[in-house]
């Protein structure tokens, strides 16, 4: 019989491009983290991965680090540490530094603070009609074909549309809208960019700008009840908002706002279908989908990961000093599976569990403001469709194609037919 310390050493000399506990973006972790996060959880759960950052991977310090003060985002310091002072050159990268997600405070609370009132819970509820509207839509259209990709032609459409409302979008652009980027989000991960990887940013950035400054004009001339409208005021007063705050973080609303919602359905449909018991119960009970969402959010979450930089020295965390400047990487995949908080088979989907409350929309100043706007878009998309097409099949739920990122987890198409 193996001893548990030789078990553990066979595990600490795994070979793997390096860094044996921590490589997400190796394929067998893309397909699927968890085993790789119980790892981390038992055997080093404050790793300091292949760049110096600590990996931290139980609930206990990630939830710490996104709400304490001494951790902020110190985008620029950071940014210029890792890659050089030539990279703030770079258009896409100087534009992320101006997004409210990259800011410490003041900065921070003025930005949010012009944006938040349309994000209420009120507000949002008030946005119900509109969501299931566009949800039938597109349900009416696809239904007759009998076969869909429930990323491209389901998930998709709904979030992006939402968006383009609350942003003032005119319909007759929104096609360019529809079937544009989804890439985005490789700038978010945590491993060194390739001077690629900036050039297609840059061209992604450049091309949202030119067409922002038209929408600009446009709500400056034609006020509307739209967010631009809003932040567009904020900047003529010229003491609240600067013209790169404003291009940056309307950006940064487009993008926010859609992909982690497209791939909250996804991937929520994914498990709901490997878990056939648990479709069987939801079907059984529609009341069920508010925890439902809550479950999906914790089993498979759409983002996997942000970063913190410790704006002081840190004695103890997780029985690691961290010294000022060094990046915290918080695994809220992992959080969300930490027995610690889940003791009943956190690795199982259960959507009648207790207390669900996943680390998924973050925590602190920069929880997400859109929490509350993607969960009703995922209880009526993920609802109507079951009940629309009760004989909805997944044609191969066990080997499905999962986008080759890791902060933001998703698949790239999830074939299905009736
Ligand atoms: C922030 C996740 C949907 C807009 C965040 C953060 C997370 C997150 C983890 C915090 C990151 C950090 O602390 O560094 C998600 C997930 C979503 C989702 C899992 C869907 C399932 C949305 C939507 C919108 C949105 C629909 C807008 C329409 C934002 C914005 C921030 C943010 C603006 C920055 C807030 C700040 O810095 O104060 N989101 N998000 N998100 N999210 Fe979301």
């Amino acid at each position: 019989m193996q001893r548990a310390n030789e078990v553990t050493m066979n595990e600490q000399v795994q070979p793997a491009n390096g860094d044996p506990l921590f490589n997400p973006l190796a394929p067998e972790f893309i397909r699927n983290p968890y085993p790789h996060y119980e790892r981390l959880r038992r055997l080093d759960p404050m790793h300091v991965n292949a760049h110096g950052a600590f990996v931290a991977s139980r609930h206990a310090e990630a939830s710490l680090v996104l709400r304490d003060k001494r951790f902020g985002k110190d985008y620029v310091e950071r940014t210029i540490r890792r890659y050089g002072p030539k990279i703030m050159d770079e258009p896409v990268i100087r534009s992320m530094s101006h997004w409210m997600l990259q800011q410490d405070p003041p900065d921070h609370t003025r930005l949010r603070g012009l944006v938040v009132k349309a994000f209420t819970a009120r507000r949002v509820e008030d946005m119900r009609p509109r969501i299931q509207h566009v949800v039938d839509e597109t349900l009416d259209r696809i239904i007759p074909q009998g076969r869909m990709d429930l990323i491209e032609d389901f998930a998709f459409r709904l979030p992006v549309t939402i968006i383009c409302d609350m942003l003032g979008i005119p319909e007759e652009h929104r096609e360019a809208f529809y079937t544009g980027s989804r890439d985005g989000g490789r700038l978010l991960e945590p491993v060194p960019l390739s001077a690629e990887e900036i050039k297609q940013g840059n061209a992604g950035n450049a091309m949202a700008a030119m067409y922002f400054h038209q929408l600009f004009e446009l709500r400056r001339k034609q006020p509307g009840d739209d967010l631009t409208t809003q932040l567009v005021q904020a900047e003529e007063d010229g003491q609240k908002l600067t013209n790169e705050e404003l291009t940056g973080n309307i950006i940064l609303l487009f993008g926010a706002g859609h992909e982690t919602t497209v791939n909250l359905i996804g991937n929520g449909l994914l498990a709901l279908f490997r878990n056939p018991d648990q479709l069987a119960l939801l079907k059984a009970n529609p009341g069920l989908i508010t925890n439902a969402i809550e479950e999906f959010l914790r089993y498979d979450s759409s983002v996997q990961m942000t970063g913190r930089v410790a704006l002081e020295d840190i004695e103890d965390l997780g029985g690691k000093r961290i010294p000022k400047g060094e990046s915290v990487l918080c695994l809220l995949g992992s959080a969300n599976h930490d027995p610690a908080v889940y003791p009943d088979h956190p690795e199982k989907l259960d959507i009648q569990r207790p207390n669900v409350k996943p680390l998924s929309f973050g925590g602190g100043i920069h929880f997400c403001l859109g929490a509350q706007l993607a969960r009703i878009e995922a209880e009526i998309a993920i609802s109507t469709l079951l009940r629309r097409i009760p004989d909805l099949r997944l044609d191969d739920a066990e080997n499905p194609e999962w986008r080759p990122t890791f902060v933001l987890r998703g698949l790239k198409r999830l074939p299905a037919s009736w």
